[in-house]
């Protein structure tokens, strides 16, 4: 039997369940117990036609504003929990715009990277184009074309990478030993003027010292042109040593035998550790080689098809780990290539 007592008894219960309700489930469940289709008030609703008029009356019109009460709180209650929800994730993921970004680690350039790519623009803005060759070349180009016949004992200077490949019994392939080959291939596909400058790495079989390393970067530059002499040679090499040197830093011609060239000379920069006393690392002469060059040989303007009587060149071969070296005062060629960060991150 339904009483106005049960209604009070339903409402206060209801309220302090929905209350008490933290999240969907326990909010199904409480719709279940109070508003379902077997909730409390739904049966004390259907117990009204059983009543005599007058209570129905009476009690209907509470029954039905409770119910409607009921639901209301329902769905406020439900709203709030899900502002509260959303509060809660957006608390849990919010971002402080205003906090300074954290460093990303970013990667550099190589200190020969860095060098090789300044060595490039100061010919490039001396009016030289860059070009490039293979690692693995023939040992026509490596050697033979530039002078150096088997029996040569010029071969020495270049200890070699050989690779396994044989015809008619000898190995013809190997590692470059430097970039001279660019320039025989450069001349037999072009015709003068020219001025080019070749970078790459080579390769040289030979024990590593504080400035030898077994793999190295060279640059070598070719100008070929009508009435270019050892002015043109000095002038060019004294302009490039001074833009990635500085004015302040000695450079001096040493000569030298290249069987492709004639005349041949070094160019020697002075040691940046001891300033020409004589120290460990220039080998106590105060002098650090930097490059090979000379005058073209005329034999190998013939051989690539130019009237040796008409055109001259000069040619170059850069070290791009010892530029590097005197440029940031490394007194040991062995670090570039060791890949230690404590090193790199320097630069
Ligand atoms: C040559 O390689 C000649 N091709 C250079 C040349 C080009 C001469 C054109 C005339 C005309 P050389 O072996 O000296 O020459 O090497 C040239 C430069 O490469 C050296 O001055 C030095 O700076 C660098 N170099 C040579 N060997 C090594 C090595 N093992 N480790 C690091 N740098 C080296």
């Amino acid at each position: 039997m339904s009483s106005l007592r049960e209604l009070e008894e339903i409402e206060s219960q209801a309220r302090s369940a929905l209350e008490a309700a933290e999240d969907e489930a326990q909010l199904d469940a409480w719709w279940q117990t109070f508003l379902g289709r077997k909730g409390r008030l739904t049966q004390v609703l259907r117990g009204l036609a059983s009543l005599p008029l007058e209570e129905r009356r009476l009690l209907g019109s509470r029954a039905n504003r409770l119910k409607e009460e009921l639901q209301a709180a329902y769905q406020e209650r439900r709203q709030r929990l899900q502002e509260e929800s959303l509060a809660r994730a957006l608390a849990a993921s919010w971002v402080d715009v205003s906090l300074p970004g954290r460093p990303l680690p970013v990667g550099r350039l190589h200190p020969i990277t860095q060098t090789l790519r300044d060595v490039l623009d100061c010919f490039r803005s001396l009016g030289f184009q860059v070009v490039e060759g293979p690692e693995v070349e023939w040992d026509y180009y490596n050697f033979e074309a530039l002078l150096i016949p088997k029996d040569h004992p010029a071969r020495d200077l270049w200890a070699t990478l050989w690779i396994e490949y044989r015809r008619n019994g000898e190995m013809p392939m190997l590692l470059r030993t430097h970039t001279s080959p660019n320039q025989i291939r450069y001349m037999e596909a072009h015709s003068p003027p020219i001025r080019i400058v070749s970078p790459g790495k080579c390769y040289r079989y030979e024990a590593t010292d504080p400035t030898h390393e077994w793999m190295l970067t060279q640059v070598e530059v070719l100008a070929v042109d009508e009435g270019l002499g050892m002015a043109d040679l000095k002038g060019t090499l004294a302009e490039f040593a001074r833009r990635i040197f500085g004015p302040q830093r000695r450079v001096r011609f040493r000569c030298e035998y290249y069987p492709f060239v004639e005349p041949g000379m070094d160019v020697l920069i002075d040691c940046f550790q001891c300033g020409g006393v004589g120290c460990r690392i220039c080998g106590h002469t105060g002098w650090l080689e930097i490059l090979g060059s000379g005058m073209v040989h005329p034999q190998i303007l013939a051989n690539v098809g130019y009237d040796p009587e008409r055109y001259t060149g000069f040619a170059a071969g850069l070290g791009i780990e010892r530029i590097a070296m005197i440029r940031y005062g490394i007194d040991d060629i062995r670090l570039f290539y060791q890949n230690d960060l404590r090193f790199l991150e320097q630069f």
